[in-house]
């Protein structure tokens, strides 16, 4: 099972690196894992340009690293994404990531096992999660799990063992390919019926790109 761990601080030793490094501690002991972390501030990721030519092509033009991101993504079966809380909001890394990205009309992350964590220090970690959550889940996710940690500034987070728990949990669901969760997959449900399939759908061929990557993942 392939596990991909995305730091989307762009400190690098940072407390958001730290919780993520003892996810990938934990699972990278269980056998059969391939666990594969980065830093999204390692990589080049350009501002979205609105040209909206992934939704006609399938790929971004623009010349960065974006494309790569977004293949690992698609190979791994649980991701994990962790963002620092910056002025209620995930970081502008993350955001960059998601703009660009194939996520929610793409559904990039259809039937991915997930946690998403976020770290903040004072207020408004829980904005931050909204963000992610939706991100998630909107994206097809088919388990979704959470941790939020408020620490001082650069502390290593004393939350280890919710960290063990959560690590096994998302081994665990992978191995035995577990079913979606029942409240996200009803949200959803109707975010993907309601929304998202007759807006493409009412575009034509201007989103051919969309329902390639659509077929390719079985979703319709
Ligand atoms: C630009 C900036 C904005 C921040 N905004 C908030 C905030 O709105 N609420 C909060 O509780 N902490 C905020 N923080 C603190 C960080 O969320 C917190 O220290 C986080 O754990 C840092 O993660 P890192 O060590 O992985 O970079 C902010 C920090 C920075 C640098």
């Amino acid at each position: 099972m392939k596990i991909v761990i995305i730091n989307a601080s762009p400190r690098k030793t940072g407390a958001t690196a730290k919780t993520l490094n003892e996810f990938a501690e934990n699972l990278s002991a269980r056998n059969g894992t391939e666990v594969k972390s980065i830093n999204l501030s390692d990589y080049k990721l350009n501002f979205c340009l609105g040209c909206c030519g992934c939704y006609k092509t399938g790929v971004c033009h623009i010349d960065d690293d974006a494309e790569m991101i977004s293949a690992l993504i698609d190979s791994a079966d649980g991701v994990i994404i962790g963002t620092p809380t910056y002025a209620s909001n995930v970081s502008g890394q993350l955001k960059v990531l998601i703009d660009r990205g194939h996520f929610v009309i793409e559904q990039m992350l259809k039937n991915k096992y997930t946690i998403g964590v976020v770290t903040y220090e004072n207020a408004e970690g829980g904005a931050a999660l909204k963000v992610l959550k939706k991100l998630l889940i909107f994206s097809g996710a088919k388990r979704f799990d959470k941790l939020i940690v408020k620490l001082p500034f650069n502390s290593n987070p004393a939350v280890s063992g919710k960290i063990k728990r959560k690590s096994d949990k998302l081994y665990n669901s992978i191995l035995k390919k577990k079913s979606a969760g029942f409240i996200n997959s009803i949200i959803h449900f109707f975010v993907f019926n309601f929304g998202i399939k007759p807006f493409v759908l009412r575009k034509g061929d201007k989103y051919d790109g969309v329902k390639k990557h659509w077929e390719r993942r079985n979703i319709w």
